[in-house]
């Protein structure tokens, strides 16, 4: 029988790409989403992509009640990978109260209503935002954690640290969080994507949508930081990468090989990529010259990261293996698909 998998904010970007590689696979998909940052036709894209249609709940996982009832109905989830969040670092320092309750509020329902259904494996969405500026790179899941820039950034620390309270005090609950390096690009079929929302705060949907023209240029947040080319380095991956670690975290739950009950692993390429150095991509696999300017650094930016992806290449058996002009060209053949095909269907 197919495992079945709960898969929350799984029309959202990095889910509705996981939520594909997982039925490739062979698992069957349950998504909830309650569809506030992400849009219900993402649905169709991943049908298109996979010949399935997966089963999906309207839902806000904050509200208990509902979780409940929806888990009590099905009965027979063997795992959840949790996406659902709020995710605007910008937003969370005006509104922190709203990334509070609901970052950890659907957390916490989620870990209740797992022990309730015995519901034993869960993979969480974390963010290399919890090591800060590290002062030792690569950064090894072993760096320290440093305090949040942000509360969005604290959510996903705190939530590492509920969930591995939560694994101590059960008798069965298992969990895997991933740390996150910067996800970009989209599926090679470009049927999906990434969708932000109004004006993009990341690098890459910005750039694309400078590219097709919806704006007028891409600001570079600063060239006087000390990197090679004085501008922020970070450590780009391939969503569909991103989305492969999510199949493989699971299946090591599901077949029991973890080392402890509770695990950490860093996804990244392994490698850091300046602002610069991602205009350049852009140029080569779109053949266009991208309109853009230097300008004052951006608040609360940090210098340069990237990850020592080992333990994931050793213990997961995960590497990533696409290339940086690969997902360039992935988020470029999206954002023309999109605007042609899809942005403005009602
Ligand atoms: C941001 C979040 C991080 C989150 C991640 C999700 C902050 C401080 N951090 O990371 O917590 O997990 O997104 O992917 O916001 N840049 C420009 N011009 C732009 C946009 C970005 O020069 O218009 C530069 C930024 O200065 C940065 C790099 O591009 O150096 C990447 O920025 P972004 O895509 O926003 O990601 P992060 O800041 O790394």
């Amino acid at each position: 029988m197919k495992h079945h998998i709960l898969v929350t904010g799984g029309t959202g970007y990095i889910g509705s790409h996981t939520a594909v590689e997982l039925i490739e696979e062979g698992f069957r998909v349950t998504i909830i989403d309650d569809l506030s940052n992400s849009e219900i036709g993402v649905l169709e894209g991943i049908e298109a992509i996979t010949g399935v249609r997966p089963e999906f709940e309207k839902m806000n996982i904050c509200d208990q009640e509902k979780l409940f009832s929806m888990l009590r109905e099905k009965q027979d989830f063997d795992a959840i990978i949790h996406f659902a969040a709020h995710k605007s670092v910008p937003e969370s320092v005006q509104q922190p109260l709203k990334y509070y309750r609901n970052n950890l509020t659907s957390l916490m329902n989620l870990l209740a209503g797992m022990e309730k259904h015995r519901i034993p494996c869960i993979v969480f969405s974390s963010s290399c935002t919890v090591y800060g500026q590290p002062d030792v790179l690569p950064v090894t899941e072993k760096s320290p954690i440093q305090p949040a820039a942000s509360p969005y950034g604290n959510t996903k620390r705190i939530a590492e640290e509920i969930i591995s309270d939560s694994v101590v005090a059960s008798s069965f609950i298992k969990g895997i969080s991933l740390r996150y390096f910067n996800p970009i690009g989209a599926h090679q079929s470009a049927l999906i994507g990434e969708l932000p929302l109004g004006v993009p705060d990341n690098l890459v949907p910005y750039i694309t949508q400078t590219g097709i023209g919806i704006r007028p240029l891409l600001r570079v947040f600063g060239n006087d930081y000390n990197t090679p080319d004085g501008t922020p380095i970070r450590d780009y991956l391939h969503v569909v990468d991103l989305a492969r670690a999510h199949v493989m975290a699971i299946d090591r739950l599901l077949n029991d090989r973890q080392k402890k009950r509770y695990e950490v692993f860093n996804l990244g390429i392994g490698k850091g990529v300046s602002v610069l150095e991602m205009i350049q991509s852009f140029e080569r696999v779109s053949g266009q010259k991208l309109n853009h300017e230097i300008h004052d650094r951006r608040p609360g930016d940090i210098e340069k990261i990237w990850a020592d992806t080992s333990y994931a290449n050793t213990e997961l058996g995960w590497r990533a293996e696409r290339s940086i002009d690969d997902a360039v060209l992935s988020a470029w053949n999206w954002e023309q698909y999109y605007r042609k095909h899809i942005s403005g269907r009602s």
